[in-house]
């Protein structure tokens, strides 16, 4: 059991200056939830906000009443009118019509029975067309799910293991946070938001909660599970030492778990809400050294991302087995008893434009796709631009990417996808665990607040 107040605080995040955030319990990232698989945990949100909020376990299976859906809101203290808090939805409002939402209270629990493999999970806001914002002014937070089989690999762990969760943020001179939609002079033309085209980007990075920290460590094997919790912005990490070296990364998990087994990049492309559990070894480089963690999409100040200072010799026992885990689903597209095509494009909308799905902004009345319980579906996902794709309950693997095979970093078990421009991703996945409505959606939080988001019911 856990509590959570959401509430209104400050924090020095860059020296000498205060920043406003909306927090889960004060802190930016909320609290870390730890786990262990198959224990339920409940967890009771109190909102103290001056805006409704939606929490979603990314990642999580959880039936679907405690899954966040975009409208099932929890109302803070004293809110009268959904539409005073209008703020840049390309369909003000739109979602929060029914008056009789107004009635829901100002606590939730929210249950996760957890019945799945161990992974890097992450709560944050899910709010019909307020989640970007709500998000980057500081609602999300970790949840770490453990079981005895991942404990007993040898893994890294205690100080060598090392959550990160990596945003980008811009700041205003008075040190509040800058989002674009909080000022109404970016707004081109009605309805149309130019900053949203690619979303929302950062000039800080910061890496949970702090611009551009650098870490002390051993020199030894550290597992790094990075989570990139930007709204929009997109990754490809490198390990550089101070000489120039490129040290491997090691990758041992995805989205939803451990691979099967390693798989050694250079360079690893994280979009938004993926995490890529990946052991870096630091026993090569002399103490005293520096490993700075860059992102090569980066330029100027947003290609440093953090850095590792070697202050020491240490013993390490840990290892990385050449096998990680047996349990990975193998579906095979003869088991499909459906092949969906998805576009994701930019399109008409209202009077401006959207980012939609099969030429459709979400509707949470509208009913998109419907699958049977149990049911094995292949999925071909079509992009004019960057889009990564989530879906909520069930986790899928990658078939082939424009008709060839999967990238190496496309291992594994994911929940997210990262479709690159003009590409078209062939998924599977089996829609198990429970009945109910979920979503899938773009997890560029622009994109989603602006439309790229569909139901998905399980019957
Ligand atoms: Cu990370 Cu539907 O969300
Ligand atoms: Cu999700
Ligand atoms: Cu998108």
């Amino acid at each position: 059991r856990y509590e959570i107040t959401q509430r209104e605080t400050t924090a020095e995040i860059l020296p000498g200056v205060r920043t406003p955030l909306w927090t889960y319990e004060g802190t930016f990232p909320g609290p870390t939830i730890e786990s262990r698989r198959g224990r339920p945990v409940t967890v009771t949100h109190r909102n103290t906000l001056p805006v409704p909020t939606v929490v979603h376990l990314h990642g999580g299976r959880t039936p679907a009443d405690s899954d966040g859906y975009p409208t099932d809101l929890v109302l803070p203290e004293g809110w009268q009118e959904p539409h005073q808090q209008m703020g840049h939805g390309m369909q003000p409002g739109h979602g929060m019509r029914d008056p009789r939402a107004v009635v829901t209270t100002l606590t939730r629990s929210y249950t996760f029975p957890l019945d799945q493999r161990p992974t890097l999970l992450w709560y944050h806001d899910h709010r019909m067309d307020f989640t970007a914002p709500a998000i980057w002014r500081g609602l999300a937070g970790l949840q770490i799910v453990r079981d005895d089989a991942e404990d007993a690999l040898g893994l890294p762990a205690g100080p060598r293991e090392l959550p990160l969760m990596i945003a980008d943020r811009a700041f205003a001179a008075d040190g509040g946070l800058a989002y674009p939609a909080l000022d109404p002079t970016l707004r081109v033309r009605p309805g149309v938001h130019e900053p949203y085209v690619a979303g929302v980007l950062g000039d800080v990075i910061l890496v949970n909660g702090a611009p551009w920290p650098v870490h002390e460590v051993d020199a030894a094997r550290y597992r790094l599970r990075v989570l990139n919790a930007s709204n929009a912005r997109h990754y490809e990490l490198e390990a550089v030492t101070d000489d120039g070296r490129r040290l491997d990364l090691v990758q041992i998990g995805a989205d939803q778990g451990l691979l099967a087994a390693p798989v050694t990049h250079r360079l690893l492309p994280v979009a938004p809400a993926e995490r890529y559990d990946v052991v870096v070894d630091f026993s090569g480089v002399p103490v005293g050294g520096l490993v700075r963690v860059v992102n090569r999409l980066g330029t100027g100040r947003t290609r440093d991302v953090l850095a590792f200072r070697v202050v020491r010799e240490a013993a390490d026992d840990s290892r990385v087995p050449a096998t990680l885990s047996a349990d990975l689903p193998s579906w095979r597209p003869s088991d499909a008893v459906r092949v969906r095509d998805l576009a994701f494009r930019v399109g008409r909308m209202g009077g401006g434009h959207g980012w939609l799905i099969g030429g459709l902004p979400f509707d949470p009345a509208r009913s998109d796709l419907t699958t049977g319980l149990g049911d094995v579906e292949v999925w071909r996902l079509v992009a004019d631009v960057h889009h990564p794709v989530h879906l909520h309950l069930a986790g899928f693997r990658v078939l082939s990417r424009s008709g060839r095979p999967p990238l190496p970093h496309d291992a594994g078990l994911k929940d997210t996808i990262s479709l690159r421009p003009a590409e078209s991703v062939e998924i599977i996945t089996r829609f198990d665990g429970y009945r109910g409505r979920y979503l899938f959606h773009c997890h560029n939080a622009e994109h989603e607040d602006m439309g790229m988001m569909a139901n998905l019911e399980i019957t």
